[in-house]
């Protein structure tokens, strides 16, 4: 990768689900830092530790199943029926979905929601021109993690 960085032929790297001891081992040898670490993360999986580490070091994190997958076999958090985030898109007058995007948004991630609908596919974009207010941003705390379930991942 740093070869093709080296070309012109990369304007950046990037990496995909780096635990924060992974990238740690990364920086020693890495030549040019990765840009970004691209990993799974919504309100049930907040992944708190890379969002430090993404503070501490500017790897942005990009987060991947940002609506937590509905209705996928292997996934055991239900994001979009949580109870936070239901009671707050009822008070902000959004759906779940657009809570837990503006979410990630709102702690510096970017997202990369998945929809085959354009209905759904209007709506995930609009998450950039209101946001969630402090006091019920403090909520999501309440949210119990998937993480407990994966082991330490992060
Ligand atoms: N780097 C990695 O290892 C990795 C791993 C997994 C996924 N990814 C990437 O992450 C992206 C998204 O991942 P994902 O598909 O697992 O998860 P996701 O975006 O969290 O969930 C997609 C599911 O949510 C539904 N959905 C989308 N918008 C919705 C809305 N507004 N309200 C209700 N349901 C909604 C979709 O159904 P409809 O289509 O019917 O709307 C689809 O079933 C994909 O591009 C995938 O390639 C990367």
């Amino acid at each position: 990768m740093e070869k093709l960085y080296d070309a012109g032929k990369a304007r950046a790297i990037g990496v995909s689900n780096f635990s924060t001891k992974k990238l740690s081992d990364l920086l020693v040898v890495a030549r040019v830092r990765p840009a970004v670490n691209q990993v799974e993360c919504h309100p049930g999986w907040q992944q708190t530790k890379l969002h430090n580490f993404y503070q501490s070091t500017g790897i942005h994190l990009s987060a991947y199943s940002p609506l937590g997958s509905p209705g996928t076999p292997w996934m055991n958090s239900n994001v979009l029926q949580e109870p936070v985030i239901t009671s707050i898109a009822n008070k902000l007058g959004k759906t779940p979905a657009q809570v837990a995007l503006c979410w990630n948004i709102q702690m510096g991630h970017s997202v990369l929601p998945k929809s085959l609908n354009e209905e759904r596919i209007k709506q995930n974009l609009d998450v950039y021109y209101w946001s969630i207010p402090d006091d019920l941003l403090a909520m999501f705390t309440e949210i119990k993690q998937l993480l407990l379930l994966y082991g330490n991942f992060e």
